[in-house]
């Protein structure tokens, strides 16, 4: 049976109309339930840099909510000066959308993370055992070879000895940059040192192997056949390590303000 011209353009015109229905409202549907998902693998990646959680354990989400809720603080702190901002609520504050808001953010001074702009203020975690911060962690991000890479760096309540790094999202190639998700790579960075005395960013990945944290406390194992990306993994802790990054709530923290 032919069908004519105008049949078969009506036809198409209503499979996409249905189409474009079913998926608008999957969408929306699937949105609150993607939101939760995005917080919940945001809160493991938090917990497992803490060392609170196993890489690759697998917990039911209202136990790592309920680990996190009781053991972590969230705070919102303004990069300049860095102080803490009780006053904003963290759970409402999302940096990513703020470094796009002209209003929210600034040009970032030139460096060598390939990042341009900041939002003016940060989310940083606290580790809370015992009335006492256990640990800091600082969101990273920079660019890598093909990819912004998104982290946590953790630090000991010195701010100086490293605790753990992770990245929970990045674009590098699998085997190669990809290998910043290596448990094994990960388990390089505890004790290492992120400052010298002089309180200068120093910690960064070498092109080789590296020593053990107590002859070569800067340094960790290059990834093998990528070294942009391991270079950029220098660069942003050199970032966000410094005066442009947390530099400054660093200095608060270990001067007694900044603790929550
Ligand atoms: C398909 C493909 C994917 C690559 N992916 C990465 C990557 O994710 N990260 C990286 O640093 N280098 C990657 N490289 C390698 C870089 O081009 C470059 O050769 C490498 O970073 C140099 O590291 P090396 O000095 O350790 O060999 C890739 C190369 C190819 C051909």
């Amino acid at each position: 049976m032919q069908h004519s011209a105008r049949y078969v353009v009506i036809f198409a015109a209503a499979v996409c109309v249905v189409c474009s229905v079913f998926v608008s409202a999957a969408a929306v549907s699937l949105r609150e339930r993607q939101e939760a998902n995005k917080l919940l693998d945001r809160q493991k990646k938090v917990l497992t840099v803490a060392g609170m959680m196993r890489d690759g354990e697998s917990l039911p989400a209202a136990e790592v909510a309920r680990i996190f809720e009781t053991s972590v603080r969230t705070h919102v702190v303004r990069l300049a000066g860095g102080r803490m901002l009780p006053d904003v609520d963290p759970e409402l504050y999302d940096p990513r959308q703020a470094a796009a808001d002209p209003d929210r953010s600034h040009p970032a001074p030139s460096n060598r993370a390939g990042i341009l702009r900041v939002a003016d203020q940060q989310l940083v975690y606290h580790v809370v055992e015992d009335g006492d911060v256990s640990a800091v962690i600082l969101p990273i991000e920079g660019k890598g070879l093909w990819s912004t890479l998104y982290g946590y760096l953790a630090l000991a309540p010195d701010t100086r000895t490293v605790r753990g790094i992770t990245f929970y999202e990045h674009g590098e190639t699998p085997g190669l940059g990809g290998e910043v998700d290596n448990p094994g790579w990960k388990a390089k960075w505890p004790g290492r040192l992120a400052f010298d005395e002089d309180w200068t960013p120093r910690i960064g990945v070498k092109k080789g192997v590296a020593g053990p944290p107590e002859s070569d406390p800067y340094r960790v194992d290059g990834l093998s056949g990528a070294t942009i990306t391991s270079r950029g993994v220098t660069q942003l802790l050199e970032f966000w390590l410094g005066e442009a990054g947390f530099g400054p709530y660093l200095t608060e923290f270990r001067s007694g303000g900044g603790r929550g």
